[in-house]
């Protein structure tokens, strides 16, 4: 765990020092959870939006997109829940006055008992060594079947207190945990209270008072208060989808793994409407062809799991997540909901305007239900990150930091260096960096010994490195090296379009999901 650490604050040094993330504001020390992505960072971004864009609305002819402003009428979020249910409980150390969410020192707290019961397991592993029986051993170790039973009855008081909205039983359980502050160390602790992670703030401004405003902790309402608009004018008929990527705002009270939990964000939110009572198929279709178009990308099958949802919101009658192994464990980057008619419903008891769909095949009008895909730009690019980072030893002693990014992520497809600067190599280089740029982003780098220029490549996950050298003028042929392999192979400049094009474009992924 401590060596994934490790790795983790690699990763974020690497970001940042490589142009792919900085944090928000950091000549005035910065801003806490609040990020700015680099000229890496913003054409990796990029391309994973695009992705998913081109994935929802290409492949799928009954999906359409939409972009809706941030500022919405305030009734909107009366209507949605979030005014009076978008909480999160918080408590205070009376010590080091720091805020916390009390519903994560104590999920913390059951991970220690996990990490207590794992490391018994490991010792009796190691001692044991090839005849040892795991199962055997969890259910019959004393001191294992004590954590795990103690394990068990605080998972169980918790799931009951935040079931019922319970704060003071949130609160007895830190008391009778003895959880202490990670910071003082004290257990002074005040009575838990809800926050409304909302941000707000005003608009306009009239003899009456301005109007609060908030900025959307979620895009999904912009497609519901747009359904009618799109239905109509676009002719649609169910069953379809709306999609649309845009920023979300939470005013996020414990904010931690760098770009992971965040206070401003951005979603890719998917609607899709469909008739009542087919909605189960349909989160089947879209659970399936989600995790479908995250595998594609090549980051390795066994990092992804589904997290099923035992509680479920009140509006919903389905719920998974796509779990993706992050260097502090799985964590969702995806949620897939079934979300019935509650949203279209509430809208149209809020804003009295019928919401309905007239099914020509059924001849009768419904409330459609809604099946609603919705991912975390800024978590995709997360785990992309970290699962393409690699420190390698090579032959002879040698290191490289290398990021196996898909190709068809890459912030930068290749890189054309001339040999050496001078001879004509510098123009010839140009040249070809002027023919391919118009389909890759494609960089021109002469400086430093051509080794050190590979390493630069490889540390932004650059796929191909083009070489140009005093053959290239007599034979009008190059090197190509390829990022991963490092495999250098001689190919004639007239090839490199279709060479590099196979591999790097966006179609030849969207062409996996088929
Ligand atoms: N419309 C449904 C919705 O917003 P959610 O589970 O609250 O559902 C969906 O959020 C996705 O948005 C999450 O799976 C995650 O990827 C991303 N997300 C949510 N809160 C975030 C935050 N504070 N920082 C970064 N990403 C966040």
């Amino acid at each position: 765990m401590a060596q994934q650490e490790d790795v983790f604050k690699k990763i974020v040094a690497h970001a940042k020092e490589y142009g792919f993330v900085f944090p928000s504001s950091e000549i005035y020390d910065g801003l806490s959870a609040v990020y700015d992505y680099g000229q890496n960072g913003v054409e990796l971004k990029n391309n994973i939006k695009r992705y998913w864009w081109e994935a929802m609305t290409l492949l799928h002819e009954n999906i359409v997109g939409i972009d809706s402003a941030i500022f919405m009428h305030p009734t909107i979020w009366k209507a949605s829940g979030h005014v009076d249910a978008f909480n999160d409980p918080l408590i205070d150390n009376r010590d080091s006055k720091k805020r916390y969410r009390a519903d994560v020192l104590i999920e913390d707290h059951i991970a220690r008992l996990d990490e207590k019961i794992d490391k018994e397991v490991a010792k009796a592993a190691k001692r044991f060594g090839d005849s040892f029986d795991e199962a055997l051993f969890r259910q019959t170790n004393p001191r294992v079947a004590e954590v795990a039973a103690h394990r068990e009855a605080v998972h169980t008081r918790f799931a009951e207190a935040m079931n019922a909205g319970d704060l003071d039983g949130l609160r007895q359980i830190i008391i009778d945990e003895e959880i202490v502050d990670p910071v003082s160390g004290t257990r002074n602790w005040t009575e838990v209270r809800q926050f409304n992670l909302m941000f707000r703030t005003e608009m306009g401004s009239t003899s009456e008072g301005a109007m609060t405003v908030y900025l959307r902790p979620e895009t999904a309402q912009g497609i519901f208060v747009n359904y009618l608009n799109v239905q109509k004018t676009g002719r649609m008929r169910i069953p379809f989808g709306i999609a649309q990527i845009g920023k979300a705002f939470r005013n996020e009270i414990v904010a931690r793994q760098f770009i992971f939990r965040m206070r401003e964000f951005e979603q890719m939110e998917m609607q899709f409407f469909v008739r009542p009572g087919d909605e189960m198929k349909w989160f089947a279709y879209w659970k399936e062809w989600r995790l479908r178009w995250h595998k594609a990308l090549g980051l390795g099958d066994e990092k992804y799991r589904y997290h099923d949802h035992e509680k479920l919101a009140h509006y919903a009658n389905a719920a998974t997540d796509i779990e993706f192994q992050m260097p502090f464990g799985f964590k969702e980057v995806e949620g897939i909901h079934s979300r019935t008619d509650f949203d279209l419903s509430q809208h149209e008891k809020f804003s009295g305007k019928k919401i309905q769909y007239f099914d020509p095949e059924l001849n009768k009008s419904y409330t459609p239900y809604v099946i609603e895909t919705s991912i975390g730009v800024d978590r995709m690019f997360l785990s992309v990150l970290c699962s393409s980072y690699e420190e390698q030893a090579l032959e002879g002693g040698d290191s490289r930091v290398v990021l196996h990014l898909p190709a068809a992520l890459a912030p930068v497809k290749c890189a054309v260096m001339p040999l050496v600067r001078k001879d004509g190599l510098p123009e010839k280089a140009r040249e070809i960096v002027d023919d391919l740029k118009f389909d890759f982003s494609t960089h021109y780098d002469e400086k430093d010994s051509i080794g050190k220029r590979y390493r630069r490549q490889d540390a932004i996950g650059t796929p191909y490195c083009i070489t140009v050298d005093h053959q290239t003028l007599e034979d009008g042929t190059v090197t190509l090296r390829e990022r991963d392999t490092m495999q250098q192979t001689r190919v004639a400049v007239a090839d490199l379009h279709r060479l590099i094009h196979s591999s790097v474009s966006l179609n030849s992924l969207l062409r996996k999901l088929k």
